[in-house]
This record gives C-alpha cells, sequence and structure tokens, in this order.
C-alpha cells in the first residue's frame, strides 16, 4: 500500500500525529508546573523562519488552540529575531536592524507586532495566547549586538560568538556582575511579559556555555513564574556532554537543525539511542524533568532555512518518511513541536481529522535494534557470570564450543565459536584447544590483554592470526567457563546494539501507563522488507519481570490492522523509509 502525499495521507497524518501525541494523557496540562511530559506544541522557525508577524502567529495560535490543544500541544512559539525590522536589507545574518532598548535588551519589532509598541513587549500577545488556552514561548536569546554598542559593552564575549551566527549572536560573561544583571534584567522581563518558555540559542553543543546555562537556570528557578528552558541546537552533542547540562533545562537539542529530508531524519536515530542508553529521556531537570529535543517537525507548509520569505512549499519527505519522523519523535518521547503553517494545512484539507485516542502513557523505551554478540574478556573465572559455554559437537570433525547466557537468559540463540580439535586430546574437558569465528577463515580468539585488566575492567575480545600461542589456547572447565590458557582469564558473550547503518532496521519499544507496550519497527532501507521482533525479545528489554513467556495482542497503529494474539513473533511488511508502529496489550 504506497500513499502519494495528497489531502488523505494530510488528513491521516494528522490523526495519528494526535493520537500518538495524545499517549501522554491529561496530566501534560500541568507540564510546566513540573513538566512530567515532553512539552508539545507549535514553532514559528520551519514555516517563517524569521519573518512571522502578529496577525499570522495569532492565526496560528487559535488553530492550535482548536485543533490540537486536546491532543496536549499547548505551547505557542515565536522563534528567533522578533526583534528584527524586516525592511528591505534585513536577513537573518545582517546587522542594524534590531530593536533595542535603552539597557541592550531585545524587545518585539513594533511593524511587525503592534500590540508591543508604549512598551508592552509581549504582554498583549502573552495575554490573547493564555485566553486560547495556550501557553507562549519565546526565542530568548543569545544577545543581539546588532552593529551598535552595548552600553555595556564588556558584558559580551565578541570573541564567542555563535558558531553558526557569527554576526551579532554571542555570549554573555556570566562571571561578570554586569553580565548576570543584565540576564536576569532579560529574563526577568520574559517572566513579566507573561513568557512560559524560553529558547535559548547557542549555548549548547558546538557553542556550550555552562556558565551561562547555569546562571539563566538558576535566574529562571528564582522567578515565581514557571518558564520551560529549552537549549539549542545540539551539534555534536552526546550524553556525555548533556550530563551536566540536563538538570538545569527541561529541553535540549541532542542534533544539528532537522530539516525536511530523509538524511535529516535518519540522523537522529543513533544519537537518540545513545541518550536512550544512557537513561536521559526524562531524567531530572529546571524544577521538573527534562528531556532530549529531537528538534521541531517540519511536516505541511514550510519555508526554508534563512529565508527571508514565510511558508510557500509543501515538505519534501514522502508519506512513510514523515510516518517514521512522527513514530521516532514520539517512541522517543520527544518534545513534539510542530512546525508547519496552521492556516494553510487546516484550509486546504478540512477538518474532519480522525482522531484515535491511545490511553496511557509512554514510558522507558530501549532499543532492542539487531544485536551483535560481542566476546568480553572477563578479569576472574570465578564471577558466575563467567558459566555458560557447552560443547555441541556438529560431527566427527567439527565441535563448536557454544554460549548460552541461562544466568540472564538474554541471548536466546546460541552464540557459538569453532573449536580446533585438541592439541593434547586426552580429553574434551580441560583440553586445549583454539576458537575460531569461523570454519574458513584462520583467525584465532586471543585473550592476550595489552595491560593487565584490573577487578572491573571487561576487554572485548579479539580474533587473530592463529598461533600455538598459550594466550590463544582455551580450556572448557565443567562447570561452563571458558579459560585461557596464559592469562587465566575467561571469556564471555555479551549483546550489543549493531550498527544501523550497516543493518538498516532498528526497533523500539516503550511501556504506556496503562501496561500497554509500543512497539516500533523501522525500516531504512531502499527496499520493502519483512520485519519482525520476538515476544521474547521484549521481555528482555522491558523492565517488568513478569513478562517473561507472555502473549500478545493489539494493533498496527498506522494501519489499524488488528494484530491477533501471539507468544513467538510479531511480523509485519514495511515500506522503505517506513515504519510499523504496534500498541501491544500482552499478559
Ligand atoms: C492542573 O493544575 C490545576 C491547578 O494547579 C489542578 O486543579 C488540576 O487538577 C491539574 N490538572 C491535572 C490534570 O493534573
Ligand atoms: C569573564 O569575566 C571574568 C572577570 O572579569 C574574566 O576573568 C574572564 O576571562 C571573562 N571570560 C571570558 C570568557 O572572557
Ligand atoms: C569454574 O572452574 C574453574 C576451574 O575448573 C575455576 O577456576 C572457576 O573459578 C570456576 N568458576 C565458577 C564460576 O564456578
Ligand atoms: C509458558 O506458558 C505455557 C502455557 O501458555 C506453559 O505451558 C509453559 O510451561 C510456560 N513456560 C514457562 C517457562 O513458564
Amino acid at each position: 500500500m504506497k500513499m502519494k502525499m495528497n489531502i488523505f495521507s494530510f488528513l491521516f497524518l494528522y490523526s495519528l500525529l494526535f493520537s500518538l501525541l495524545n499517549h501522554h494523557g491529561v496530566s501534560s496540562r500541568n507540564v510546566s508546573d513540573n513538566p512530567s511530559s515532553p512539552p508539545r506544541g507549535w514553532n514559528s522557525y520551519d514555516s517563517f523562519c524569521w519573518t512571522i508577524s502578529e496577525q499570522e502567529f495569532l492565526q496560528n495560535a487559535d488553530l492550535i488552540s482548536q485543533r490540537l490543544l486536546p491532543h496536549g500541544y499547548e505551547y505557542a512559539v515565536v522563534d528567533y529575531l522578533w526583534y528584527r525590522r524586516k525592511v528591505p536589507g534585513a536577513s537573518v545574518d545582517s546587522l542594524g536592524f534590531d530593536v533595542i532598548d535603552e539597557w541592550g535588551r531585545m524587545i518585539p519589532d513594533p511593524d511587525r507586532w503592534p500590540s508591543s509598541k508604549d512598551g508592552k513587549g509581549f504582554t498583549e500577545v502573552a495575554k490573547k495566547v493564555h485566553s486560547m488556552g495556550l501557553k507562549f514561548g519565546i526565542h530568548g536569546g543569545p544577545y543581539q549586538e546588532s552593529g551598535r554598542q552595548w552600553w555595556a559593552q564588556d558584558i559580551g564575549l565578541k570573541e564567542r560568538a555563535c558558531a553558526w551566527m557569527p554576526h551579532g549572536f554571542m555570549s554573555v560573561n556570566a562571571s561578570l556582575g554586569a553580565g548576570r544583571a543584565f540576564l536576569r534584567s532579560l529574563y526577568t522581563q520574559y517572566a513579566e511579559w507573561g513568557v512560559d518558555f524560553v529558547k535559548h540559542d547557542c549555548v549548547f553543543g558546538d557553542d556550550l556555555d555552562i556558565f551561562e546555562i547555569s546562571f539563566v537556570s538558576e535566574v529562571l528557578k528564582e522567578l515565581d513564574r514557571p518558564i520551560i528552558y529549552s537549549l539549542s541546537p545540539g551539534t555534536s552533542v552526546t550524553p556525555a556532554m548533556a550530563k551536566n547540562v540536563i538538570g538545569l533545562v527541561n529541553m535540549y537539542r541532542i542534533t544539528g537543525d532537522d530539516w525536511d529530508s530523509w538524511g535529516d531524519v535518519t540522523s537522529h536515530f543513533d544519537v537518540t539511542r545513545d541518550f536512550s542508553a544512557a537513561n536521559m529521556i526524562g531524567a531530572s531537570g529546571l524544577k521538573g524533568k527534562s528531556w532530549p529535543d529531537l528538534d521541531m517537525l517540519p511536516l505541511g507548509w514550510l519555508t526554508d532555512p534563512g529565508s527571508n520569505e514565510g511558508p510557500h512549499r509543501k515538505c519534501n519527505l514522502n508519506f512513510e518518511e514523515q510516518k517514521t519522523q512522527m513514530t521516532l519523535w514520539s517512541i522517543a518521547k520527544s518534545p513534539l513541536m510542530f512546525g508547519g503553517d496552521f492556516p494553510y494545512v487546516t484550509a486546504k484539507h478540512g477538518s474532519n481529522c480522525r482522531k484515535q485516542v491511545l490511553p496511557g502513557d509512554s514510558g522507558l523505551l530501549k532499543d532492542v535494534g539487531k544485536k551483535d554478540a560481542y566476546i568480553f574478556i572477563l578479569p576472574s573465572c570465578e564471577h558466575l557470570r563467567a558459566k555458560g559455554w557447552t560443547l555441541e559437537t556438529l560431527d566427527q570433525d567439527i565441535a563448536q564450543i557454544c554460549w548460552k547466557d541461562s544466568l540472564r537468559n538474554k541471548y536466546q540463540a546460541p552464540f557459538c565459536l569453532y573449536k580446533r580439535r585438541p592439541v593434547l586430546a586426552a580429553e574434551e574437558y580441560e583440553a586445549k584447544f583454539h576458537l575460531l569465528a569461523s570454519d574458513t577463515v584462520d583467525f584465532c580468539l586471543d585473550a592476550s590483554p595489552k595491560k593487565k585488566l584490573t577487578s572491573k575492567e571487561l576487554r572485548r575480545g579479539s580474533f587473530s592470526p592463529c598461533k600455538w600461542d598459550s594466550n590463544q589456547l582455551w580450556k572448557l572447565s565443567r562447570n561452563g567457563t571458558l579459560i585461557n590458557s596464559y592469562s587465566g582469564q575467561c571469556a564471555v558473550i555479551d549483546t550489543v546494539e549493531a550498527n544501523v547503518v550497516s543493518s538498516g532496521v532498528r526497533a523500539w519499544v516503550a511501556t504506556g501507563r496503562q501496561g500497554q507496550i509500543y512497539l516500533a519497527l523501522f525500516n531504512l532501507n531502499t527496499e520493502r522488507i519483512t520485519m519482525s521482533a520476538k515476544i521474547s525479545d521484549l521481555a528482555n528489554v522491558l523492565p517488568a519481570e513478569n513478562l517473561k513467556n507472555f502473549s500478545c495482542k493489539g494493533k498496527e497503529i498506522w494501519t489499524g490492522k488488528y494484530l491477533g494474539e501471539t507468544k513467538e513473533l510479531i511480523s509485519t511488511a514495511v515500506e522503505s523509509h517506513g515504519c510499523a508502529l504496534f500498541v501491544l496489550y500482552c499478559k
């Protein structure tokens, strides 16, 4: 079933978008008090770049409030350069067009934001947005030099210009009293305007400035008004870099900007897996939780990056790719900020969106991916973990030594190495032999560590050309350990996520608040394939112990197809660049 990008697929997409988003439930309404689920809403950047006017913004907010608010989308966010005059010569990287008050703070361009006149800033816009039941967000910094002198020239860090916006954006020296006073007055003013969400650019990723983030976070913490603190962009961000920041904020980008290309979509899989594996999804953050942010959703009617023109073209992703983007963003619990222009979508595509409601909430998820088995060398054979090897004879000449992790039952199919006949074949057990990765290539498992392993260390085992050296000779003990003759160390098998790029296949699972399980299967390949997941694999990655030996039924969300009860395998054909998303009820 190939769907063309047409009116129906849009309807379908939005109905799905609603249903996916709904899985966080009603409690998200109080998100800004204590963000217990990822913030959702709309951001002006993908459809307007910087050019949006008050009228265009309020039109979008109004439609969000009518159509998306019931599904938990509650933020309407103005992205950057709302203080720049939209006149000939002005662009995203131009100098000298910004409206700045006597204290060096940016204020809305009064021509684009008429209600801001007479020093009202965003007060009136915030009031209107609040009256629609929504929350109001702005791009809050960094700070604009704009070709004129700072009145407090010394607080800007000119040598620390923004990596992606060198003309104008810069950091403030938060170690200086004057720098801190400036930041405090800026954010206090945002709170006075009624701002509920601040997107802070150029202080994270390639522009990491932990001092400025810490200080802004401190200011926001002291304010009476709860304000979501969002960092952007996230080029080159790793879990290690983010670790010191996530407790200070509510959401933080983990990639560069996402636009509507397939490459941009796929570039999120690895990094998202890494943040998931580091348990950073929903970690504790500023006055609540914090969320790795995969960026806005450039779906629907858009503009181009850096453009001076508002929405004028449709999204370049095909329908399968849009499904994949929505599904990954949702199952990874990314904040969801829709980026398309709403008036266009709703005018062109009618209002009778089919709405589905998924109960509960998406919870902890892990990448079940495709797993590869790796050999590790344990420093000590006394550890129970070292047990799991058995001898399997294939025929008279070939025997295998196979790993079955009975202790953790982690790896279902046995992992086998080929055993070369013992040198001194007195007895199979306790005899010394080579272990080969395959029966055709002469590479043997090697245990010789370059340096001595400490008691906690685990070293990845390697294969090297076979020699009759004791570091390549192994003994199988009766207790199921595989001991190296030279070092006395033991080999164990662990499973590790395979590289997606090579397999082109990804699977994610998440649990819902009401016990349901979401299973997403992604096909990143250029051909339609059949994908499957073993029920037993779900049990292995999900936290609940009682899910062992269970059977599941449910349905595939994008097609609405029901899935009969099964204990073995969930299997489905998945289009190229597409995905399947199952909601499962298992017992
Ligand atoms: C949200 O907060 C309000 C007051 O702070 C409270 O009355 C309401 O029950 C909360 N809603 C949810 C869904 O938690
Ligand atoms: C910030 O100001 C402090 C105090 O004057 C100074 O020591 C420091 O070098 C400045 N930081 C940068 C990055 O210039
Ligand atoms: C297994 O037996 C070997 C010797 O045969 C011993 O060194 C090792 O500590 C034992 N390991 C376990 C986990 O019992
Ligand atoms: C799994 O369930 C089946 C019945 O559905 C039962 O026969 C079997 O013994 C169970 N296995 C385990 C390991 O509990």
